[in-house]
């Protein structure tokens, strides 16, 4: 008997896969057009955006396809911190200031309307789908979306988040595995309890929730995209697969050191945003590791800014955050199209699972 897939029917997509949101930068509008004309889910990072980036960036990437496409958003954070605590965190990042020549005076701070405006931004210009990191949108943002009939999804690490997300009425859950590249979507104890690999969380989310659950983390080709399925999940999310894309905006260097990188050079660091995340282990995030003046998210994130900037303008990869997952040896230097095709081709061929995607 034939499978029914939910995802593409509900996100009006060909085949369940998922480009990940990444912000700052590497989803410009030519790679989320990429993605979504080859039957995949291009999605936006647009976490970071101010308003009017956010729409600009929007109506680019609808100029470049009439196909669904998702916005990717952070649910905010708004940390208490004392004046000491960001002297001493400056005091912490003076010397990388110095190596870089880097004149950082501003203080960081905690813009209160960023969610609000980006969420007004979503809805007028009228996306299909808006998915979350970093917790669970309150009561009256998912009113609003629902409203508009938008498509929710949430990111889980463990059960019981996933199992929120349901509850509190996201359509879709990504169970985001400890394998995967960037910053950990853990909102509900520490990330070092949240860390389950993809094979142990995928089957237990499965079981704990009806929604489509779709898995991330180190899945860069047909064998995991199949292993995926098999466990249960409906569709995944790549994120590392795609910085190496020729259409992603990432840094050249940046694409340059996962395709040379292995699997046991990936690190999970707070140093340069606050907030751990996984990424390829450079002089930045050792010299940081055991430092305890780092501010907590997004204000760590402002006060290295410039740094990473630095870094990036001088081809120095040391104090740039090098986000990739833990399969890097399987990247490669390739359009975003042909990575969803190699996943479609090899699950199709080797009949993984009698299933049924197509919806459009
Ligand atoms: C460079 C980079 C940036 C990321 N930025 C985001 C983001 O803005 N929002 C989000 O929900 N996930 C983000 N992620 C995490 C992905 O959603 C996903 O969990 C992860 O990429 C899966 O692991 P993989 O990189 O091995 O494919 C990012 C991942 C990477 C590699």
């Amino acid at each position: 008997m034939e499978k029914q897939n939910r995802l593409v029917h509900m996100l009006s997509i060909k085949y369940p896969i998922i480009q990940a949101g990444m912000a700052g930068g590497v989803t410009t509008p030519s790679l989320i057009a990429e993605v979504s004309n080859h039957g995949g889910l291009g999605t936006l990072g647009g976490g970071y955006m101010h308003p009017e980036e956010l729409r600009s960036a929007i109506k680019n990437i609808k100029e470049k396809t009439s196909r669904a496409f998702a916005v990717n958003l952070f649910v905010p954070e708004y940390p208490d911190v004392s004046g000491e605590e960001v002297t001493a965190a400056r005091k912490a990042l003076k010397p990388y200031y110095d190596k870089l020549a880097v004149h950082e005076r501003q203080d960081p701070f905690l813009d209160v309307e960023l969610f609000e405006q980006q969420i007004n931004v979503v809805l007028e210009e009228k996306i299909r789908v808006v998915s979350f990191t970093f917790g669970l949108p309150s009561g009256r943002v998912m009113k609003a979306l629902k409203h508009s009939g938008v498509i929710t999804i949430g990111t889980a690490t463990t059960v019981e988040e996933a199992v929120l997300n349901e509850m509190k009425g996201l359509d879709i859950v990504v169970a985001q595995g400890s394998e995967a590249g960037g910053h950990r979507g853990s909102f509900l104890q520490s990330f070092e309890k949240s860390m389950i690999g993809l094979f142990s969380l995928i089957p237990q989310v499965v079981d704990a929730v009806k929604v489509p659950v779709i898995g991330a983390g180190g899945i860069m080709d047909g064998r995991g995209f199949s292993a995926a399925l098999s466990l249960g999940a409906e569709g995944v999310q790549m994120g590392t697969a795609f910085v190496t894309s020729r259409e992603s905006g990432a840094h050249e260097l940046h694409k340059e050191m996962i395709q040379k990188a292995r699997e046991d050079e990936m690190t999970l660091t707070s140093a340069f945003s606050g907030k751990p995340a996984r990424g390829i282990r450079n002089t930045f995030t050792k010299s940081l590791s055991r430092h305890e003046d780092l501010l907590p998210y997004p204000l760590q994130n402002q006060m290295t800014k410039a740094i990473r900037q630095a870094s990036a303008a001088e081809g120095n990869p040391e104090y740039m955050s090098l986000w990739s997952g833990q399969s890097p040896r399987l990247s490669r230097d390739t359009s975003a199209g042909e990575v969803i095709s190699d996943l479609v081709s090899y699950v199709e061929e080797h009949r993984v699972l009698p299933i049924t995607w197509s919806s459009t």
